[in-house]
């Protein structure tokens, strides 16, 4: 047990040969949903152990995941393509079946034989898994012990093994639900997610610095305030809409983003982040690093702009050289890094200047560097800087969620789940 969960070690001594064991993970990646195949497959290579172990050791292994979301629909899709991308990666057969927990797919479940490895399509396609179902109608988790999902399924199963640290930050059924009927445990990506990010909040090689940018930033603000009041960020350098929205929070002229940022912002929802960063800016205003410059585009080419000099019209979509030269420096000089989110718009060759100077000092400091999100995941493959980062780490979202000190609901479930020794049906 580690952390109050059970590891696979645990459920060694329940003994998992033979017992049909259903396992959550989390392989939720872009789709190309003209070609109905997978852009990227880290998080499917991420759980491979677990499952090579799982179904190693005689388990009839039941796989249950999700694909995209309502808040992100244009990856909204079955989960077909991630069973072949699974059977590569395992070098044996992972069985598909167009069903979530209908007759068909308890049929199958119930066909499975010892090491035998079945995915269930899109646990999404289930309305009371559905996220918006989650903000507006929260359930508790006794509650989602009830969800059809649930009592569907937690019949024809003996144990359950969460493995999707990635989605560790969400309230749902098939994440939340089934820990309160069946013995539950971490997977080993789980496991070695919690344990390396913990490690560095606990016990971190000073300088450790925190580099954060990226454009879904709610989360970014919480977490901030956390390592900065705890004391384990010794310097935050921000970038991307996160720089922005603290840069406009510093107020005057140097603190001018220009009015287009200043509308994107707020279409993005973002505005009530400038007095969270007001109160951040005040109380830690020497641990924290602003843009100098930004990079943007006009007339197709790279323009740079310091603060208060940027054309009304123009979008900062990364940041400037002056300041990309002096993250690097920072980066060099610290012990423990950790990364979220891009510096800008890094897909554009003409905004992606700011991104790939840092991604640089990430491959050639001596720090030890973690980086966190599939914004920086990209960028890591996209600068072929994967070998250089110490941990990179599948969650996004749930990373950020961790880190802001909050018990994550799948955790607290868990550890409900760890205390049950047999199935209570
Ligand atoms: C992620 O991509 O961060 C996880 O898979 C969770 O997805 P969600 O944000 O759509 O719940």
């Amino acid at each position: 047990m580690r952390f109050g969960i059970n590891t696979l070690d645990d459920l060694d001594e329940i003994g998992v040969k033979g017992k049909t064991v259903l396992c959550r993970i989390d392989i939720n990646q872009p789709v190309d949903r003209a070609k109905g195949t997978l852009k990227d497959t880290t998080r499917i290579e991420a759980c491979i152990p677990t499952l090579k172990e799982l179904s190693g050791k005689g388990a009839k292994l039941v796989l249950l995941a999700h694909q995209g979301s309502d808040i992100e629909y244009k990856n909204f899709y079955t989960t077909e393509p991630h069973a072949k991308a699974l059977s590569s990666f395992l070098g044996k057969e992972v069985r598909f079946i167009d069903d979530v927990c209908g007759p068909a797919a308890r049929e199958a479940i119930g066909k499975l034989q010892e090491g035998e490895i079945l995915l269930l399509d899109n646990v999404r396609f289930v309305s009371e898994e559905q996220t918006l179902f989650e903000t507006k109608l929260l359930l508790s988790h006794e509650e989602q012990a009830k969800t059809l999902l649930v009592r569907k399924l937690a019949p024809l199963v003996d144990l359950y093994v969460c493995d999707a640290f990635a989605s560790a930050h969400r309230d749902q059924p098939s994440l939340c639900g089934f820990e309160q009927v069946l013995p539950s445990a971490m997977g080993r990506l789980f496991e070695e997610e919690f344990c390396v990010i913990s490690g560095i909040m606990e016990k971190p090689e000073r300088p450790c610095v925190f580099v954060l940018g990226g454009a879904k930033i709610s989360d970014a603000f919480l977490m901030m305030k956390t390592v900065l009041s705890s004391g384990v960020a010794d310097q935050v350098l921000s970038g991307g809409l996160v720089g922005e929205v603290l840069l406009w929070a510093s107020g005057g002229d140097s603190g001018n983003i220009g009015e287009a940022a200043r509308a994107f912002i707020t279409k993005e929802g973002y505005a009530d982040l400038v007095e969270t960063a007001k109160e951040l800016l005040s109380a830690h205003r020497d641990r924290i690093e602003l843009p100098r410059d930004f990079g943007a585009v006009s007339g197709g080419r790279r323009v740079e702009f310091p603060p208060g000099k940027v054309p009304a019209d123009t979008l900062p979509a990364d940041i400037g050289s002056e300041t990309a030269a002096r993250y690097q420096a920072q980066i060099r000089a610290a012990k423990t890094v950790f990364v979220n989110g891009p510096m800008g718009v890094f897909e554009e060759e003409a905004t992606e200047l700011g991104t790939r100077l840092v991604w640089d000092a990430l491959a050639d400091t001596a720090a030890y560097t973690v980086i966190g999100g599939g914004d920086s995941i990209a960028a890591t493959k996209k600068y072929g800087k994967t070998k250089d980062i110490n941990y990179i780490c599948t969650g996004g979202g749930a990373l950020i969620r961790f880190l802001t000190g909050e018990e994550l609901p799948v955790v607290r479930a868990l550890r409900h789940g760890s205390a049950i020794k047999q199935k209570l049906l």
